[in-house]
C-alpha cells in the first residue's frame, strides 16, 4: 500500500516537475551600456513590453541598462557564450567581434543626414552586413536609431587646430580612431561607462558621443563646451545569439521578431525627438556652451578627414565604401 503511495506520489511530482518547466517562460536578457532613457534604453524596454505581449507571456525579457551586467567589449563575450542572448551594441563597436566592414558607418561626413542613414540601414549592403554576422554566431536583427556624433571638450573646438594635443575618448573603431588623428587629437578608447568619470577627473580632455548620451550621463556638467559638428552617426545593430535565435520554437520566434519590428519602429519615432529635447536641455542647463561651426570651418574640418577615407580603405574596403557612397547619393538626386 505504501510502496502504491510512494509510487503514485512520485509520478505526481514528475508530472508536477514537467508541467512547470513546461510554463517556465524563455528567458532573454538583454544588456546594454546607457540610460534606461536614451533611445537605445527606450528601444529595449519596447522590445520587453512587445516581446511579453505577443507571447503571451512564454517569452521574459530582462533588460539590464547602464552597463549593470556588462561593459561593452565584456558585453559582446558574454553574448557569444549565450551568457546574455540580445544586445544592440553600437555600430562603431562590432570590431572586436571580427566584423570591421560595420566601420563604415562611422566614417566622417558620409551620411549627411537621418534620411540618408535610413536609406542605408534599408539597403541591400546594410541587410547584407546584418547577415554577414552569422558565420560568428551572431543574428544580426536590425538597425536602432540614436543621433549624430558631436565632441565634447573644455574648449570649443572650431577648427582643427583646436584639436591639437587633446585627449580625446572614442570608441573601439578604428575609423573613429583615424578619424581622431586627422584631427590632430590623440584617441583614447574607453567603455562608456567610464567616460563621465574620465571627464571629471581629466583622465581625457573632451569626448566624441551624441546629444542623448551626453544628458543621461551628466557628461555637459564636466565639459566646458560641445561642439555640435555632426560629423558621424551613432546607431546600432540589434544582435542575439544565433543558436539561442534559431533554436527558439518557430512560433515563439515569429513573435520575437515581430516585436523587434515593432520596437525598432518605436526607436525611429522617438530617437531624433529625444535628440533635440537632449540638445535643448543641455542649453537650458547652463553648464556648458554649444558651439555651431561657420560653413568655413566646416569646410576645414572636411579637408582635414577626407583623407581617412583612403586611410581605411584597406580594412572597411573600398567597394563597400562606394557602395555606402551610392546608396546616400542615391536619395539626393
Ligand atoms: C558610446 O560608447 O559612446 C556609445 O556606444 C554608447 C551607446 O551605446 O550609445
Amino acid at each position: 500500500m505504501l510502496r502504491r503511495f510512494m509510487a503514485g506520489f512520485g509520478l505526481a511530482c514528475l508530472l508536477t516537475a514537467t508541467a512547470t518547466q513546461a510554463a517556465d517562460p524563455i528567458l532573454i536578457k538583454f544588456s546594454h551600456v546607457v540610460a534606461p532613457d536614451a533611445p537605445k534604453g527606450r528601444g529595449a524596454d519596447k522590445f520587453k513590453e512587445l516581446a511579453e505581449k505577443y507571447t503571451d507571456g512564454r517569452v521574459k525579457v530582462e533588460v539590464y541598462p547602464n552597463s549593470q551586467l556588462y561593459k561593452d567589449k565584456e558585453e559582446i563575450e558574454a553574448l557569444q557564450l549565450g551568457a546574455v542572448q540580445m544586445l544592440a551594441p553600437s555600430l562603431a563597436k562590432f570590431g572586436p567581434l571580427g566584423a570591421k566592414e560595420f566601420e563604415v558607418y562611422d566614417l566622417p561626413f558620409l551620411m549627411p543626414d537621418v534620411d540618408a542613414v535610413h536609406r542605408v540601414f534599408e539597403s541591400a549592403t546594410g541587410k547584407r552586413l546584418l547577415a554577414g554576422l552569422e558565420p560568428k554566431g551572431i543574428k544580426g536583427l536590425a538597425y536602432w536609431d540614436n543621433g549624430f556624433r558631436v565632441f565634447t571638450a573644455n574648449r570649443p573646438l572650431r577648427l582643427p587646430s583646436d584639436f591639437f594635443g587633446l585627449k580625446v575618448r572614442i570608441q573601439s573603431s578604428k575609423v573613429l580612431e583615424t578619424q581622431m588623428r586627422a584631427l590632430g587629437g590623440v584617441p583614447q578608447v574607453m567603455a562608456f561607462s567610464e567616460v563621465y568619470q574620465a571627464l571629471q577627473t581629466g583622465v581625457v580632455d573632451g569626448s566624441e558621443v551624441d546629444r542623448t548620451n551626453i544628458y543621461t550621463q551628466k557628461l555637459h556638467e564636466v565639459q566646458k563646451a560641445i561642439t555640435l559638428s555632426d560629423h558621424g552617426y551613432l546607431g546600432y545593430g540589434v544582435i542575439a545569439n544565433k543558436a539561442f535565435w534559431d533554436n527558439l520554437p518557430p512560433d515563439i520566434r515569429g513573435h520575437l521578431e515581430r516585436a523587434v519590428v515593432d520596437a525598432t519602429a518605436h526607436v525611429r519615432d522617438i530617437a531624433h525627438k529625444l535628440d533635440v529635447e537632449a540638445e535643448a536641455a543641455i542649453k537650458a542647463s547652463g553648464k556648458t556652451e554649444l558651439v555651431v561651426l561657420t560653413a568655413a570651418e566646416r569646410a576645414a574640418w572636411g579637408e582635414a578627414l577626407k583623407p581617412v577615407y583612403a586611410q581605411v580603405e584597406g580594412r572597411v574596403g573600398k567597394a563597400l565604401i562606394e557602395e555606402v557612397r551610392g546608396v546616400v547619393a542615391a536619395g539626393t538626386k
